[in-house]
């Protein structure tokens, strides 16, 4: 990789982000990769996008199937967060919900359904844009997974300031 590459990767890493896994499913077959570029894009119509690598298998899943699951995950999950983002050639098995041709993954802390809407070229990566037709999560958030400058860590989402609540009183 080049410097300037390397410099960017560096630096973006100090960008912090949650742990998504995206899943699809073809014939049968559970295709996923873990990502951090997701992104809420329009609330109307619903709309989320992320961005993947052309040299993903699943993202040349997803882009045949032409649909997908953007599962986000709670801290329990970095086992399946670091094997989604392997050449999975290990075993391992995860609890998955199934219905009308969507896979998710049990426990996530938001699961959202998605058509394939578009896919843009991006350099090295393809931008899929999906839209929502479906989503659920229990009431409760779990503690998240977060990455940041290559490490996962387990974040109770606390208020910083009483900013938000100086503003409802
Ligand atoms: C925290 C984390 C975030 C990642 N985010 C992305 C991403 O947004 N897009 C991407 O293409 N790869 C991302 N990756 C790398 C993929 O998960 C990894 O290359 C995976 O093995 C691809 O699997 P596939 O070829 O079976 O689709 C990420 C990896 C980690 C650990």
């Amino acid at each position: 990789m080049k410097d300037k590459a390397l410099s960017y990767r560096r630096l973006f890493a100090r960008f912090a982000t949650g742990v998504a896994i995206v899943l699809t499913d073809e014939g049968g077959e559970v295709q996923g990769l873990t990502v951090n570029s997701l992104t809420s894009a329009s609330l109307d119509p619903l709309l989320l996008l992320f961005c993947v690598s052309r040299s993903s298998r699943t993202g040349d899943a997803i882009l045949r199937t032409g649909r997908f699951t953007v599962n986000i995950l709670n801290a329990d999950q970095e086992n399946a967060a670091r094997h989604f983002a392997s050449r999975k050639d290990t075993q391992a098995t995860f609890e998955y919900g199934r219905e009308a041709g969507f896979v998710w993954l049990a426990h996530s802390n938001a699961v959202f359904h998605c058509h394939l809407e578009k896919s843009y070229p991006g350099g090295d990566h393809r931008i899929i844009i999906g839209s929502v037709e479906n989503m659920s999560g229990p009431d409760e958030c779990k503690h998240l997974l977060v990455y940041h400058e290559g490490h996962y860590a387990n974040l109770q989402s606390k208020a910083i300031s009483n900013r938000d609540e100086a503003r409802t009183s």
